[in-house]
């Protein structure tokens, strides 16, 4: 009797301890306490004890069945009050406004592509600077050595405002602005460096390869004594960063009014290895980047001493870059505004398009 009483303590000792819900507790109450549980099963046993102990053991018995009871309602108080706490918590974490199933939308292609390229001159030492969509003919064409009736302008046909205002052609556009911002700086001993991208527009027939509005990135360098060694040096460097390579590159003579002498930076197929392929018709080479020793004209238009300084510019098509990096081969992909064309980029590495003039 007395070891089956302290069984008996023992076994509801460990059920409440793993006792989660109310409704464990009310199988334990039924189990112990109820008409065929345990304790009556003891209370039946009574009748087999001898006379002087029957007292001793009654008590023993009722010992047991209100620590039970005791024990059962305590936890079962215990259990209650965590629910509630639960559910209040759950009420104040739900919030009926929060926005649901809402697509966080992704990077335009050129946004990029952009980004990536910013990057790497950053680290080059370069600043990026901003610029207006909106110029003048000074800026755009005058500054950069293009007087009025230049026949270079018509290549460059834009779209005016009523105020003689236009939007700008190409990035060069702000090459003025920038000579003037640093010709204290560069005076002072530091060389100027800087990228600026940006939207471009100009009056275009829109076809796959053609389009009215367009990414280009210009960068310039200015210092004493920088030569054509450095311009090609930071197009290498930057290109085998972009394309993730040791690229090669070369130049060919290339008419810009801004700079003189100046260049078509090709670099050598990235699929044939200068072999020969479709993707660059058969020449081994790619067409990417015009670029050229800035026109004396220039610098001193923007207040620089052309015999004391030289420099550097460049002109990166960015939507070109884009294409070659996403194999884009319709340039209308991009101002499309189509979104479940738009969202499928993501950092993929630079390949070049099957057809060099997609
Ligand atoms: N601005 C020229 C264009 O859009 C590209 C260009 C050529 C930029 C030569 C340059 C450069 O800085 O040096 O056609």
């Amino acid at each position: 009797m007395i070891e089956k009483t302290e069984n008996i303590r023992k076994s509801f000792k460990e059920r409440i301890e793993q006792a989660r819900m109310p409704a464990d507790l009310e199988q334990m109450r039924i189990d112990f306490l109820g008409k065929k549980g345990q304790i009556a099963d003891l209370m039946n046993e009574l009748r087999n004890v001898p006379n002087e102990k029957k007292k001793e053991a009654g008590q023993r018995i009722n010992e047991i069945k209100q620590a039970i009871e005791a024990e059962i309602q305590k936890k079962t108080a215990e259990l209650i009050k965590a629910e509630e706490l639960r559910q209040v918590q759950m009420a104040e974490a739900y919030d009926e406004s929060m926005p649901i199933g809402i697509n966080a939308g992704s990077y335009h292609p050129i946004t990029l592509v952009q980004r990536e390229v910013e990057e790497i001159f950053r680290t080059m030492g370069f600043a990026v600077e901003d610029y207006y969509e909106i110029t003048d003919d000074y800026n755009c064409f005058e500054a950069l050595n293009i007087p009025k009736h230049h026949p270079a302008r018509d290549m460059q046909d834009t779209y005016y405002l009523s105020t003689g205002q236009l939007l700008k052609t190409q990035t060069s556009a702000a090459q003025n602005m920038i000579l003037k911002k640093y010709k204290k700086d560069l005076e002072a001993g530091m060389p100027l460096r800087a990228i600026f991208p940006g939207r471009c527009f100009r009056n275009e027939k829109i076809d796959a390869c053609h389009e009215n509005t367009f990414f280009q990135m210009e960068g310039m360098m200015v210092d004493k004594d920088i030569s054509i060694s450095n311009l090609i040096y930071f197009m290498k460097t930057m290109l085998s960063e972009v394309f993730q390579q040791d690229i090669t590159v070369r130049l060919r003579p290339g008419f810009f009014p801004f700079v003189e002498p100046g260049f078509e930076l090709d670099i050598q197929c990235l699929i044939c290895g200068g072999d020969g392929c479709p993707s660059c018709k058969n020449s081994g080479w790619l067409e990417l980047c015009p670029c050229g020793m800035i026109h004396p004209n220039v610098l001193s238009e923007g207040g620089i001493d052309p015999e004391k300084y030289t420099g550097f510019a460049f002109g990166l098509g960015m939507t070109r870059l884009a294409m070659m990096k996403y194999g884009v081969k319709d340039i209308r992909v991009f101002n499309g505004c189509n979104l479940k064309s738009l969202s499928q980029f993501t950092d993929k590495s630079f390949t070049v398009p099957e057809d060099k003039e997609a």
